[in-house]
């Protein structure tokens, strides 16, 4: 990915856009609505979009709140299966169009999040795979 590049095209705004979006959806999602905090739905928020400013924008907010991100620690405590990585990724394809991501940077960010997302599977390959 051309960080410069998407972050160029998609500004602050819409990554703003994109999360607020991504986490209206959590609650009412019957895998990934129990995994999160809902008393803390904001923090949340704002932990995925300064991770994003990070990691994409090179803004240090993340790093001065919350430390090195760890992110296959820190997603350790919840079961992250193929349905799980799955539906991740469903939530934040509807959360980009609803944020009006043009069809590019979309398309570059929905390959880095995929990696991230297969990267952060933490248990075994078959289970949410196959109905056994
Ligand atoms: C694969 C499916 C995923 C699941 C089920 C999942 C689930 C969660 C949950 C339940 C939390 C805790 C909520 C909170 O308190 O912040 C969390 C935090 C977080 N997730 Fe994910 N996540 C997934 C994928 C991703 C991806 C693809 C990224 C990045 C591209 C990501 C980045 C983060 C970040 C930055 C945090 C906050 C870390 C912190 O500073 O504590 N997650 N995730």
């Amino acid at each position: 990915m051309n960080e410069e590049k998407v972050f160029a095209q998609v500004g602050e705004a819409g990554f703003t856009a994109m999360v607020k979006a991504f986490y209206k959806r959590v609650p009412e999602d019957d895998i990934l609505g129990p995994m999160y905090p809902k008393d803390d739905m904001e923090g949340s928020e704002e932990r995925l979009r300064d991770f994003l400013l990070m990691r994409i924008g090179g803004k240090t907010d993340y790093i001065e709140k919350r430390g090195h991100p760890r992110l296959r620690m820190r997603h350790a405590p919840f079961q992250i299966n193929f349905r799980a990585r799955d539906r991740w990724m469903k939530l934040m394809d509807e959360a980009m169009d609803e944020a009006g991501i043009d069809e590019e940077p979309k398309r570059e960010l929905h390959k880095f999040f995929f990696e991230v997302a297969d990267f952060l599977r933490n248990v075994p390959e078959t289970e949410g795979r196959f109905k056994i």
